[in-house]
């Protein structure tokens, strides 16, 4: 509401409310090797531009006559009640959107402001345990690419444990990078790969297999990250995945049925249906069109869901489909390109404030509300 009457009176924050301007505003702020990392997708973004698009063939019922003058946007997630079912997506880039390099940490801050987990990548420019420091009593959660070396992971794995993480999210999708025309045109993976390696850089086990430490060398350090990033997982790593750690172990990318079973079979505490945002593999379906079969295939266990939610509503369509928290990429690092931490806590806040509103006026007091009224396809 501070936000709606701000802008009623004429006080229009200094990071715009809506995704489409966000988008403009940050392309004409941003270097162009920076926009083109945080914007592309895979191939021609035909998946990416159909998981934003694909929300519009949902369509919510209101429900009148239901007192909506307070709601609780809250839920239940692994024996925690976050204040609301919103998330920081892990973004593997965020230090670049902030000039002084610390995107990471300008993200926890954002986290700490508004009380929205923040899922932090294992590609960082600050030290997971630099950023959990910045989270104050926010949660966050480790999401985990697991290198070719297992002592690595392990040793990532213990090193989140310790600094208070309080989820492990294993990627399943980027094993190797998605074929990326934009970034493959400006030639900007070379230039992006030295500012991710914070979390391996400062790793004992990754240390121990240089000659020379990466203050010394940094080109060989970033040479032996291309040669450990992406082991092969397959479903025979489960119970080695599931031993590594007595958190909650999330698989992000589960965008199949059968995936979903197996994983929950196999030990996982909550599914991540995701494609990546469109970044990893163009010619998929819309993500969202993915999430009722992934949500009724996991029974209890939480799906949590990302890509292409770009407002309020979309939040409230992804919940009203099952799942029981979501997640956004871009939209919060558009807000960290054009006002750090403020301008990413702006971002969640104005994608929660325009959630509540469709609560209260849809007549869903509560978020099982909004699950129990659903989403229908509609033709048009
Ligand atoms: C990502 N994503 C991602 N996912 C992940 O598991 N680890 C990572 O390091 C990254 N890095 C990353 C960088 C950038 C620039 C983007 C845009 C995305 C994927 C991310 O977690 C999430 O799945 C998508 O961003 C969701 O889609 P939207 O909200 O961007 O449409």
């Amino acid at each position: 509401n501070a936000i709606y009457f701000a802008g009623l009176n004429g006080v229009l924050p200094g990071v715009p409310v809506d995704f489409a301007t966000l988008e403009a505003r940050a392309a004409a702020a941003l270097p162009p090797a920076t926009l083109t990392y945080l914007q592309g997708g895979c191939g021609d973004e035909h998946t990416q531009r159909h998981n934003a698009d694909a929300f519009a063939h949902w369509g919510m019922t209101p429900r009148m006559m239901v007192d909506c003058s307070r709601r609780d946007l809250s839920v239940e997630l692994f024996g925690m009640t976050l204040p609301t079912p919103l998330f920081m997506s892990p973004v593997g880039i965020n230090g670049i959107c902030t000039q002084d390099g610390h995107g990471d940490l300008a993200a926890a801050r954002a986290a700490a402001i508004t009380g929205v987990p923040l899922c932090q990548s294992t590609l960082s420019n600050d030290p997971l345990e630099d950023v959990a420091a910045q989270l104050g009593e926010t949660p966050g959660f480790f999401q985990l690419y697991t290198p070719k070396n297992d002592a690595l992971t392990e040793s990532l794995v213990c090193r989140a444990e310790a600094a208070g993480y309080k989820a492990i999210v294993v990627t399943l999708d980027t094993w190797v990078t998605g074929w990326r025309p934009r970034d493959l045109n400006a030639a900007n993976f070379p230039q992006l790969r030295g500012h991710v390696l914070a979390n391996y850089f400062s790793d004992p086990v990754f240390r121990g297999l240089l000659d020379r430490t990466p203050e010394e060398d940094k080109a060989a350090a970033v040479q032996q990250w291309s040669g450990v990033f992406g082991k092969v997982l397959t479903w025979a790593d489960m119970p080695w995945l599931r031993s590594l750690t007595k958190l909650p172990l999330v698989l992000k990318g589960i965008c199949h049925p059968d995936d979903a079973r197996r994983a929950i079979d196999a030990g996982a505490d909550a599914i991540y249906c995701s494609n990546h945002g469109g970044r990893q593999a163009n010619g998929g379906i819309a993500a969202i069109d993915m999430l009722p079969a992934v949500v009724a295939a996991s029974g209890r266990t939480p799906v949590l869901f990302d890509s292409g939610i770009r407002s309020g509503t979309d939040m409230v369509k992804a919940l009203a489909l099952g799942a029981t928290a979501v997640g956004v990429g871009r939209p919060y690092a558009y807000g960290l390109a054009l006002g750090g931490a403020e301008g990413a806590a702006h971002v969640l806040k104005c994608l929660l404030a325009e959630a509540d509103l469709l609560m209260a006026v849809n007549g869903y007091p509560t978020i099982a509300d909004v699950r129990a009224a659903g989403a229908e396809r509609q033709s048009r």
